[in-house]
């Protein structure tokens, strides 16, 4: 009989920081990619709005909407069976008011039952953290390089390298944990920044593009996968390359459709055998 595994909470994550436990993180859009990278032992699936660049082909976040995050959610939320699986508040579902930012987290753990939200951003964002987590709604913080202020920062730079941005990060970071939020992304800061906040801390700091000294690490699960045969971005390592594979298992289908040899007998289905047994698809 197979039993159900014990979901990571935060509370999960808290204790695994505590014991020194890496915490391993992925992005993850549908329930088929959930369930394998659940059964492969992933802590956190990120419902993110990468979504709008690996999956929609956008140039950034910004075009991906909450309705398309709540939905992407409830398929990863299917599939996933011990992972915490997070919802990503896409651009603009949260920056205009308070009272927005509540009204988008509830819908993503109403509609599309994750098990917590992410936002952007640091201290600015700190009254909302702490009435969503008033509300009962855990929240992971995302500081340094935030994708949806794209525009803002000029591209996609590495953060915290002005002066004063040590500073601003720790201070960001600080007031996040004071407001309530479980952990907190850092993406694209040097190294030893993120491990000082890391120490600085006690929520578990997740790194992507932010060295070894972080709690754990996430990174978007098409680019470790190497889908994408263009795109290696130095903080990204490939442990797969399934683009150039996945190319040639369909350029071999198309061969075979082509010259018939797909399918074969054994591949198709027979009057006499449907006679004796009722067909089964499979
Ligand atoms: O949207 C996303 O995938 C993210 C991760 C890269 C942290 O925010």
């Amino acid at each position: 009989m197979q039993t159900t595994p014990r979901r990571v909470t935060i509370q999960t994550l808290r204790q695994m920081k505590e014991r020194g436990e890496r915490i391993a993180m992925l992005t993850a859009y549908d329930a088929t990619f959930a369930r394998l990278l659940d059964e492969a032992g992933a802590d956190v699936l990120l419902v993110g709005d990468s979504l709008g660049m690996v999956v929609q082909g956008h140039e950034t976040t910004l075009p991906v909407t909450l309705d398309e995050i709540a939905y992407h959610c409830r398929a990863v939320a299917r599939g996933a069976r011990r992972a915490h699986v997070v919802g990503d508040m896409p651009f603009m579902s949260y920056q205009a008011s308070i009272e927005q930012g509540m009204t988008s987290a509830g819908k993503l753990m109403k509609e599309g039952n994750c098990h917590s939200v992410k936002l952007e951003g640091g201290a600015v964002h700190a009254e909302l953290v702490s009435r969503l987590v008033g509300a009962g709604i855990p929240v992971m913080g995302h500081i340094g390089l935030t994708p949806q202020s794209f525009h803002q920062l000029g591209g996609f730079k590495v953060q915290g390298r002005d002066p004063g941005g040590r500073e601003r990060l720790l201070a960001d970071a600080r007031t996040l944990e004071e407001a309530g939020a479980y952990a907190i992304v850092l993406e694209a800061i040097p190294a030893d920044i993120a491990r000082e906040i890391s120490a600085a801390v006690s929520v578990p700091t997740i790194g992507i593009g932010a060295g070894a000294g972080c709690d754990g690490q996430v990174l978007v699960v098409y680019d470790m996968l190497g889908m994408d045969e263009s795109f290696k971005p130095r903080f990204v390592r490939r442990y797969e390359t399934l683009g150039a594979t996945i190319k040639g298992a369909v350029a071999h289908y198309v061969a075979d459709v082509r010259s018939g040899a797909f399918p074969s007998d054994a591949e198709s289905f027979t009057v006499a055998e449907n006679k004796a047994a009722p067909a089964h698809v499979e």
